[in-house]
């Protein structure tokens, strides 16, 4: 059973000069088609990654896939529910929040520096009302499961490596417990090592909780084990969808081998997708 569905997702931005100013210098409008006629749908339980070079679309389409951009044309839903339905009621549209939560590349930008861990992993149980009554047994556990101490929770961010922080960005999104997490390149600003620990963390999480994961990366090497399935986006547009393996083993489309041949280091053996 599918969770998630795209269907001829387009977003496009006016990039035009104001009009007075194309007024009096006869230039055009410019519009920038940033996603064009997407289409792809992710098995419950699963991992979809996206991949494709710096400006394809990634995370346009992640924007969209969590709700915070509306699609110029086409849809998302979620379980059959298109999240830009305008006739959602509020309490449908705040169940729906919950169950689609978002890990960003940089763990800096996204956790509140002033607040110490603790309140940081509380606030979404007190936003959806979760976990009510015993929150601090809650944001341990959480803790726990991402392989850090419940002590952290008095911390600040800063006090964390990187890969601790990336560590914490998942507990957060884990603590509205949701079904749906889109990962918009969660390791590329960590070192290799450290990389290897937070992807298992999330495969880990994924058998324990059977979530679902979109998966947004420009590094096939990363997605080999991560994704039973993989769309390449170039400009905008899904060039190729393959499931893992068979991607590996046999790309049809000249810009993924190319993709391929700049991750030197994998070939179709080492694909073991799930
Ligand atoms: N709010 C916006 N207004 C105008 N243009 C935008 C906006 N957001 C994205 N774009 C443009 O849309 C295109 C796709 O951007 P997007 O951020 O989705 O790419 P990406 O694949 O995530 O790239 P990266 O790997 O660098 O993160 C780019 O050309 C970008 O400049
Ligand atoms: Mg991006």
């Amino acid at each position: 059973m599918s969770i998630v569905e795209a269907r001829g997702l387009t977003r496009r931005f006016d990039l035009s000069d104001p009009w007075v100013v194309r007024m009096l210098t006869f230039r055009k409008k410019r519009i920038l088609t940033a996603v064009d006629d997407v289409s792809f749908s992710i098995e419950k339980g699963t991992t979809y990654a996206l991949v494709g070079e710096s400006g394809s679309g990634k995370s346009t389409i992640a924007r969209m896939a969590v709700g915070l951009l509306a699609p110029s044309a086409g849809t998302i839903t979620i379980d059959g529910t298109n999240l830009n339905d305008p006739a959602l009621d509020p309490a449908t549209r705040t169940a729906l929040r919950r169950r689609i939560q978002m890990v960003f590349q940089s763990p800096y930008a996204s956790l509140n520096p002033r607040w110490r861990v603790g309140a940081i992993l509380a606030e979404p149980l007190h936003a959806f009302g979760l976990a009510a009554g015993r929150e601090t047994a809650r944001v341990a556990e959480l803790l726990e499961q991402v392989g850090l101490s419940e002590t952290d929770a008095r911390r600040f961010p800063h006090e964390f490596s990187g890969g601790q922080r990336q560590r914490i960005s998942i507990a957060r999104a884990l603590a509205s417990e949701p079904d749906f997490i889109i990962c918009d390149e969660p390791t590329s600003a960590l070192d290799v090592s450290v990389q290897a620990q937070v992807l298992n963390l999330l495969k880990r999480l994924q058998r324990e909780l059977g979530l679902t994961y979109l998966f947004i990366t420009h590094d096939l090497a990363v997605v080999a084990t991560m994704a039973r399935r993989i769309g390449v986006l170039q400009h905008g547009k899904l060039v190729e969808e393959q499931d893992t393996i068979a991607l590996f083993a046999a790309p049809r489309d000249p810009y993924t081998k190319m993709l391929l041949d700049a991750a030197p280091r994998l070939h179709p053996a080492s694909a073991t997708g799930r």
